[in-house]
């Protein structure tokens, strides 16, 4: 079998990664002939919570789990990592202001950025969750280049793409292999738009566009897309604990297809910094439908989709605050002499 991959989990002690460390150290992110080593961080606060996990992930008997390696030091974590899901984040707490929020995080994120720089192999492919998730990533690449390139880092906006997906398929009658190609494009943010124009739809075996499947114009353009867009808000409400499972699975999804590459005629979301497609501005860590190539494990944004006024509308906004969130990041990098 071949060499174990080393995969890093940060906030390993937390919610989400409850769900996802076992998906990944039981073969459906990276195959089932593909042996791990796994690398769990967490706050020192959160070691002995940390410490439950490994037990119970030894307890699982995973025979691709050659080794779990818990530690709260951020530099050991990153030491030659070939796959990293940074989860962990600073979570909002009541009475907490948005930039203060975002100050801390771009903290954490500055640190791993520059950890990643120094010890992580420059094939290494990210993915940012936690949130503010598309700024995080993009403070992360800033200080982890020159070393690592900002190709490889990436925001997970696939828990939305997941969520457009299965209301499509719902609303149409169909299972979720008959819808593909939904887009979500911007923000991990309630501006993100979930954009079905271009998707199709396999009903009664021959491939429709979703408009066509659906056939329901008004809902498309309205309830579909604030249904996804605050799905989030309604779980934590529903739940009074935010979407884990779902988002645990959607994580594995993204690194699954970064690794495997996407199947013909087939794209997903990812946020990716842009590279002027679409006339988002170069740099900007911004969800694109994209192409995986699985040779190389380098993404395409999908080019030449049309983009009408509604569409064109809703991507300005999600751009308008993705460069508010970059400037506010930028200035709070400034501030923190870390
Ligand atoms: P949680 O609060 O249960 O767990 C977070 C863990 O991260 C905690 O154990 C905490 O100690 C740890 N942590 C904090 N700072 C850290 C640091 N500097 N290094 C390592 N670990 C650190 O939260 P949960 O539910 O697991 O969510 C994690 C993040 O994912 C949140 O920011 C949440 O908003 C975000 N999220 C993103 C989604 C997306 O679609 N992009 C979907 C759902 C959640």
């Amino acid at each position: 079998s071949p060499a174990p991959l080393r995969v890093l989990v940060t906030g390993a002690a937390g919610q989400i990664c409850y769900s996802l460390v076992y998906q990944i150290a039981s073969g459906s992110v990276f195959g089932k002939d593909q042996p791990l080593e796994l690398v769990l961080l967490d706050i020192p606060m959160m070691s002995a919570a940390l410490d439950g996990v490994v037990m119970e992930l030894v307890d699982c008997a995973l025979p691709l789990l050659h080794k779990v390696i818990p530690v709260t030091d951020e530099k050991e974590a990153f030491k030659d990592v070939d796959y990293a899901f940074l989860v962990g984040a600073m979570p909002r707490r009541e009475g907490m202001e948005r930039k203060d929020l975002l100050a801390a995080n771009v903290k954490i994120f500055k640190s791993q950025g520059r950890a990643l720089a120094e010890g992580a192999k420059s094939t290494t492919k990210v993915i940012v969750v936690g949130n503010p998730a598309n700024t995080n990533a993009y403070i992360c690449a800033k200080y982890a280049a020159p070393k690592i390139s900002p190709r490889n880092i990436s925001a997970m906006t696939r828990l939305d793409h997941n969520r457009a997906t299965a209301q499509i398929a719902a609303k149409a009658g169909v299972t979720i292999d008959d819808v593909k190609n939904v887009i979500i494009w911007g923000n991990h943010s309630g501006t993100q738009f979930p954009d079905v124009k271009h998707a199709k739809v396999n009903k009664g075996g021959s491939a429709t566009d979703a408009y066509a499947a659906v056939g329901d114009e008004a809902w498309l353009k309205g309830e579909f897309i604030s249904v996804v867009q605050k799905r989030g808000a309604v779980i934590i409400a529903a739940r009074k604990l935010s979407s884990a499972m779902s988002a645990a699975k959607a994580a594995c999804d993204h690194i699954h297809d970064w690794h495997f590459g996407t199947p013909k005629d087939t794209w997903v979301s990812m946020a990716v910094p842009s590279d002027g497609s679409y006339g988002i501005p170069e740099g900007i860590m911004f969800s694109f439908p994209v192409t995986i190539d699985a040779a190389t494990k380098d993404w395409k944004i999908v080019q030449g989709l049309s983009i009408d006024e509604f569409a064109q509308g809703k991507l300005n906004a999600t751009l308008q605050e993705l460069q508010e969130e970059r400037d506010e990041a930028l200035r709070a990098c400034e501030e923190s002499n870390i």
